[in-house]
């Protein structure tokens, strides 16, 4: 986390003596379910110790007034209510306003400085965690009363609305409800949820920044969302009642098979069996069987890999190399895929080995070093 310092002083020159309010939101990891929450099933995030965070004070007009520390402390200003800033950093801003006055909210002008720790491209939700961030903060500034469920919804709307990308609400949730040391088992139609412990003995989460940002992240994610909402839209016409995939078993697909763009097809099955997954390594983790959790995860990546069509070579080569060390439980990209990180369970006595071999052969094979992101599960968006 940025310290406290930092934002004091960034704010104490741009806006003055008064007093700010400070407020920080985390990124997140997910052990697993990927692309299973826009799809109503179930997710295992957790919030981590990357956060943004913010110094913010109301300033009694109908103005923002942002100071963006990762930015070089970029100033920007703008009218709530009038147009779209069109600086993308602003219009998480703009956009959490926005959602917020939809829903009846009356929010006044303020002052802000925020900077933050949260690797940006990572596939860690920086942005999630600064909407919840910016969410968390209002809502108190302005004791606007939203319950941390709406916050989270308004932060997924943020996205939808004004970033472009129809993202589920996996990230906002983990970043507000995220507790130390535990991972939240979301469903994510019910939004019902359980705080899972998660202290594997021995075991250490190893992420592996590949490095890799494919522009076309965002547009590929709708196309996906796009190709799960075909193949209910058909099984619709024999259910009715469907809405979502989750309501969809793997015979009753196959079943339509004939029916389905066979991409489209490919698209499904990985869902559905991406949400037996993570029922199957939850079940094993309350048996504290990491082996067994590992092996879903890897069956995660091939499934992200070859059906959902969202890895690219940099992340299969990662996972790749985690299979010929023994002390790697499991390996798989995370989060929405195209570039971002790898997420393995590593037995600690092997942690520095696997590291060391996939720094040295990424080297040699894509001239680039990949960036090793230590993290602990930690709590979820507050006031600091
Ligand atoms: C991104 C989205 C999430 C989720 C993941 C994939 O992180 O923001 O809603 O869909 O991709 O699991």
């Amino acid at each position: 986390m940025i310290e406290k310092q930092i934002l004091k002083d960034c704010f104490k020159k741009f806006f003055g003596e008064a007093k700010p309010r400070f407020f920080t939101a985390p990124g997140r990891i997910n052990i697993i379910g990927e692309h299973t929450d826009y799809n109503g099933g179930f997710v295992l995030p957790g919030a981590v110790d990357k956060a943004i965070s913010m110094a913010i004070r109301p300033n009694n007009t109908q103005y923002v007034h942002l100071i963006s520390i990762d930015h070089d402390n970029q100033p920007i200003f703008f009218e709530i209510g009038g147009p779209q800033p069109v600086e993308q950093w602003a219009s998480y801003f703009y956009g959490v306003i926005e959602e917020m006055r939809k829903r009846g909210a009356t929010v006044g002008g303020f002052d802000a400085v925020f900077g933050g720790d949260v690797p940006l491209g990572a596939g860690m939700s920086s942005s999630a965690a600064l909407e919840s961030c910016i969410g968390t903060a209002l809502n108190a500034l302005f004791d606007l009363k939203f319950p941390k469920t709406e916050l989270a919804k308004i932060g997924q709307m943020t996205e939808h609305n004004y970033i472009g990308v129809r993202c589920g609400i996996m990230d906002q949730f983990a970043s507000i409800f995220g507790q130390k040391g535990h991972v939240v088992r979301l469903d994510c139609r019910s939004l019902l949820y359980d705080l899972v412990p998660f202290k594997p003995k021995g075991i250490e989460i190893v992420l592996i920044d590949t490095m890799v940002k494919h522009l076309l992240a965002s547009s590929e994610y709708n196309v996906r969302r796009a190709q799960c909402e075909e193949g209910v839209a058909v099984i619709k016409k024999y259910r009715p009642e469907v809405e979502l995939l989750r309501d969809v078993t793997i015979e009753e697909l196959e079943a339509h098979r004939g029916e389905i763009d066979p991409e489209s097809f490919r698209r499904c099955a990985f869902v559905i069996n991406e949400n037996k997954r993570l029922m199957a390594a939850c079940a094993a983790m309350e048996k504290g069987d990491f082996v067994e959790v590992g092996k879903q995860i890897y069956a995660t990546h091939d499934g992200l890999s070859q059906e959902y069509g969202v890895s690219c070579a940099e992340l299969d080569f990662i996972v790749d190399i985690a299979r010929t060390h023994k002390a790697v439980l499991g390996a798989r990209m995370m989060g929405g895929g195209f570039g971002g990180c790898v997420i393995a369970l590593v037995k600690k006595e092997g942690v520095a080995d696997y590291i060391a071999d996939v720094k040295q052969k990424y080297m040699v094979k894509f001239d680039k070093d990949p960036r090793v992101i230590e993290v602990e599960i930690s709590d979820g968006a507050r006031e600091i």
